[in-house]
């Protein structure tokens, strides 16, 4: 029988090389970016269109599109947090975009300068111009669990924000964790009140490992009917606008858990972990995540790391 297939996207050549001290040149992120194509990730968020005052590790992100080599079944995705962005990102050939609004309002002024209600009216105009020119766009909740500045985000500031992006025609939405602080019972509280009122709109989580629950609130939300991850090579990640969130969840340490518990990722374990240290590499920072780690200790004791 097949394996039932879980969907990874790797945020790291943005989530996480927006938050690194050390800025990657165009050839440096191309080089990431191709390194997880070739170990067979489908799903790549290869850079931001944002303004380059704000977050100059994402920068130029355009050339990094243009350069990377692209396979008919890889897609890119991009961040865009505004109309503008997503102009440029359809200009410069995304296959699909992130539109990020935040469940809170003081998180969604710090990272973006607008009220929730003007980005949902951004958003409405993206999805109008993204269907005439047939590219996909993804809608991010952030901060879905807990604000940096708001404490605990209510439930119900979830479902109301989910509403909204439904009404105006939200079709794929991802719930993310900004700063990691969900853990297994709030994961599941959540997708149950998402999935009431979700109408089988396809969702997506995204997890930080902050309070090191990464890896368990993937597994609730799992229990939960997700199939769909963001995870970031070398655990990688952080958002500059949110104090306290640390990496997401690394893709090796999410691939490993999958495959193990008999699920199909699609990717190659051996080469993922070649662009892991790649990363650990251009970034000139120890990468996270605890796999890479395991599967030196066996390799050097001469085991099996299957
Ligand atoms: N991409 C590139 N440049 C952009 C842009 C975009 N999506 N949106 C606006 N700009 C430019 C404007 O052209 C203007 O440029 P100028 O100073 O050369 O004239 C400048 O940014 C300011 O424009 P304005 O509309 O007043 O934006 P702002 O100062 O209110 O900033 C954002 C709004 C969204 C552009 C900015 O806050 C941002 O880029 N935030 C990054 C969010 C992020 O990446 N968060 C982490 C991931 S969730
Ligand atoms: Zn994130």
């Amino acid at each position: 029988m097949a394996k039932e297939r879980v969907y990874l996207t790797d945020v790291g050549p943005r989530d996480g090389l927006q938050n690194q001290s050390k800025l990657l040149t165009v050839r440096e992120r191309v080089l990431l970016i191709s390194a997880l194509i070739d170990a067979g990730v489908k799903q790549i968020e290869a850079g931001a269109f944002v303004s380059p005052k704000a977050v100059p590790a994402m920068a130029d992100t355009d050339q990094v599109l243009a350069a990377v080599p692209r396979k008919p079944d890889t897609r890119l995705q991009v961040l865009v947090p505004n109309l503008k962005g997503y102009q440029l990102a359809q200009q410069a050939g995304a296959d699909q975009v992130l539109f990020v609004v935040c469940a809170t309002e003081t998180m969604n002024q710090k990272n973006v300068r607008l009220s929730i209600e003007n980005s949902v009216q951004q958003l409405a105009e993206i999805l109008a111009q993204a269907k005439a020119d047939q590219v996909d766009v993804l809608t991010c909740i952030a901060v879905a669990w807990h604000c940096p500045f708001e404490g605990l985000t209510p439930v119900s500031s979830v479902q109301r924000l989910q509403h909204q992006l439904l009404d105006i025609g939200a079709n794929q939405l991802v719930l993310a964790d900004t700063i990691g602080a969900a853990n297994p019972a709030s994961v599941k509280q959540l997708l149950a009140a998402v999935h009431g009122q979700g109408q089988n709109t396809p969702l997506a989580c995204h997890f930080h490992d902050t309070r090191a629950m990464g890896m368990a609130n993937v597994a609730a939300a799992l229990d939960s009917g997700i199939r769909h991850f963001d995870s970031s090579i070398g655990g990688l990640g952080g958002c500059p606008f949110a104090p306290g969130a640390t990496g997401n969840v690394a893709t090796e340490d999410l691939v490993m858990m999958l495959e193990q518990m008999g699920l199909d990722t699609g990717i190659d374990a051996e080469r993922l972990f070649m662009a892991g240290h790649l990363a650990g590499t251009l970034t000139a920072q120890a990468t996270g995540g605890r796999a890479h780690k395991w599967r030196q200790l066996q390799l050097a004791a001469g085991k099996s790391i299957s």
